[in-house]
């Protein structure tokens, strides 16, 4: 049976009211020089500005972000451009559990935190980052719970949580009448994880939308990175050796797939065989090159012959 959403402009955000594009935009390097070299001369804040109009204008209008991303500086940025926006986007960010963090005032004051530099009353999606402990997921789940009472958020969603950690935060949301809206976690045709892990078969029985990150896997998928020229900084040694060589022949084969598609790209290839799978993948974006190029992954379909194909021939890789 085809896969609707790929057709669509426009998803559900799991059982919420909330309606997002079937992709949306990640802002990890909006301010992170570690990972992704901001500041380092590569991109500006004018192009991180010029992505996120290119973005809205192609009817992209959802951003991740988290506190932790540029230590707030992707906040920032992202609440700037929203602010001066005429269209109001769909914002998620996360609440990352440091161990130092054990209550829910601290929760609180996090939440407010990220508001305030998002130039925001309400966020739409929030997210906690990562099932760490001491602090068992039940009380952030309350705490989620009191933040939607309150108002300060719209929905709420958790990332990297396995399928046992996913059931029992979709329980203790649900005896606070809340719905558990998504998982956000590594999903990508190089990363299958979520097929075998349960996760996926989890999100769709329980209508929780899974959120893909490192959609592309950090840049390998779009082509541009080869044994020849690896990615700079740490994501060099990030990738297991001889994964660049490996993965050659199936972005060979996505470009040969993409141009039958009227010419689109190994990336749009990798973003729309994920929207094809029902997930909603969100690529990272540095200028407006990246964000229209990704935005162009949407709107059209691979067959059921294609995405069978890349199945099988990114599984054999992950
Ligand atoms: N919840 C979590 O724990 C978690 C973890 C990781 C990420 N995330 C989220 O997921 C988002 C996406 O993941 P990611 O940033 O790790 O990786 P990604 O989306 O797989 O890759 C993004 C990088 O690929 C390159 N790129 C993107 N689009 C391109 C295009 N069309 N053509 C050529 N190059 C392109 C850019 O870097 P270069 O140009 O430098 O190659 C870009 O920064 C993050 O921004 C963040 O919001 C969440």
């Amino acid at each position: 049976m085809l896969n609707p959403v790929a057709h669509h402009r426009t998803v559900t955000l799991g059982a919420t009211d909330i309606t997002i594009p079937p992709l949306g935009i990640g802002t990890w390097a909006w301010g992170d020089r570690w990972i992704w070299g901001y500041g380092s001369g590569d991109y500006s804040d004018a192009d991180l500005r010029a992505a996120y109009e290119a973005s809205i204008n192609a009817g992209i209008a959802l951003f991740d972000t988290a506190e932790v991303y540029g230590l707030g500086r992707s906040e920032t940025l992202l609440g700037a451009f929203a602010a001066e926006s005429a269209v109001r986007p769909v914002i998620a960010t996360k609440f990352m559990p440091y161990p130092w963090r054990l209550t829910r005032s601290a929760f609180l004051r996090a939440l407010r935190g990220s508001l305030e530099r998002l130039q925001l009353e309400q966020v739409d999606l929030y997210q906690i980052h990562w099932p760490f402990p001491p602090v068992a997921l039940e009380v952030w789940m309350d705490a989620l719970a009191e933040a939607m009472d309150a108002g300060l958020v719209r929905a709420v969603g958790v990332s990297n949580y396995a399928m046992q950690q996913m059931g029992r935060a979709h329980d203790a949301l649900s005896r606070r009448g809340v719905v558990l809206a998504s998982n956000q976690v590594h999903y990508s045709l190089l990363h299958r994880k979520p097929d075998t892990n349960g996760v996926r078969q989890l999100c769709q029985d329980l209508n929780v939308t899974l959120i893909a990150y490192s959609p592309l896997e950090m840049g390998i998928l779009t082509g541009k990175y080869t044994p020849d020229n690896p990615p700079p900084r740490t994501r060099r040694w990030q990738y297991r050796s001889g994964l660049l060589a490996q993965v050659q022949p199936l972005i060979q084969r996505m470009r040969e797939i993409g141009e039958a598609h009227g010419g689109k790209t190994p990336a749009q290839v990798a973003l729309n065989w994920l929207i094809c799978q029902g997930v909603v993948p969100i690529p990272g974006v540095k200028n407006v090159r990246h964000a229209l190029s990704n935005a162009a992954a949407v709107g059209w379909r691979l067959s059921n012959d294609e995405v069978a194909e890349l199945d099988e021939l990114g599984r054999h890789l992950s």
